[in-house]
């Protein structure tokens, strides 16, 4: 087996320079230094916020966002897959197509930030990939116009697909700034971006 690579079943996971320092620094992903750069970027992250988290596991994205909200903020994550405890965390297992907002506020009155890292299983058949990315990043959209209080983020992934623009557009209806990004951590070879959004406006009647 060529040196850096690891069999995980019957694929070929890369070991490369993220994947080793998140191990090093006790993160679950190297995808932490993703929502690392996307935080430094667009200061997605408070002391106190209440966070959700979409897709969760295996839950690198919960650890970093629990050392920048610190012990006074509240974090839920969901996922199809049950992963160990993260501190400061409630979690779910389920799937964001039928979980309601209710269940994931718990007895929480709204989220400050909502973050989506979602990805489909991919098909290798690029257009039903983007198709599914982008059904997964809507429902995320929903999700976060139905927990987020006035003023919050929210930070999604997508494969760019035909309704990439319509998305953008969905979200520049309810949030005051919006952003693309391509993190350095991203593999070039990945087709994912991630759309930022912040100062939410409150869902706007007609709004696409
Ligand atoms: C790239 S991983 C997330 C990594 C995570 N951000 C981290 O840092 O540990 C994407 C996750 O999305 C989850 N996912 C995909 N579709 C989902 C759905 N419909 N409902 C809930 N989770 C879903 C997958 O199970 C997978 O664990």
């Amino acid at each position: 087996m060529a040196k850096g690579r690891t069999r995980l079943g019957d694929r070929n996971v890369r070991h490369d320079h993220f994947h080793d320092r998140a191990k090093d620094q006790g993160f679950r992903a190297r995808a932490v230094f993703k929502l690392e750069e996307i935080d430094k970027a667009v200061g997605l992250f408070r002391p106190g916020d209440r966070v959700c988290d979409l897709g969760c596991a295996p839950g690198s994205w919960l650890q970093y966002a629990r050392g920048r909200i610190g012990e006074r903020g509240a974090m839920v994550g969901i996922d199809r897959v049950a992963i160990p405890g993260v501190p400061g965390a409630r979690l779910l297992v389920g799937d964001v197509f039928t979980v309601v907002p209710a269940d994931l506020l718990g007895t929480l009155d709204h989220f400050d930030v909502v973050m989506s890292d979602m990805a489909p299983d991919t098909t290798g058949v690029r257009h039903m990939d983007q198709s599914r990315s982008e059904a997964l990043f809507e429902r995320a959209l929903e999700l976060a116009c139905a927990t987020l209080a006035p003023g919050g983020r929210f930070v999604g992934k997508i494969f760019q697909g035909p309704d990439f623009q319509k998305l953008i557009a969905a979200c520049r209806a309810r949030f005051a700034t919006v952003k693309v990004m391509k993190p350095a951590s991203s593999r070039q070879i990945s087709i994912e971006q991630y759309i930022t959004a912040a100062g939410f406006r409150g869902v706007t009647p007609g709004a696409p």
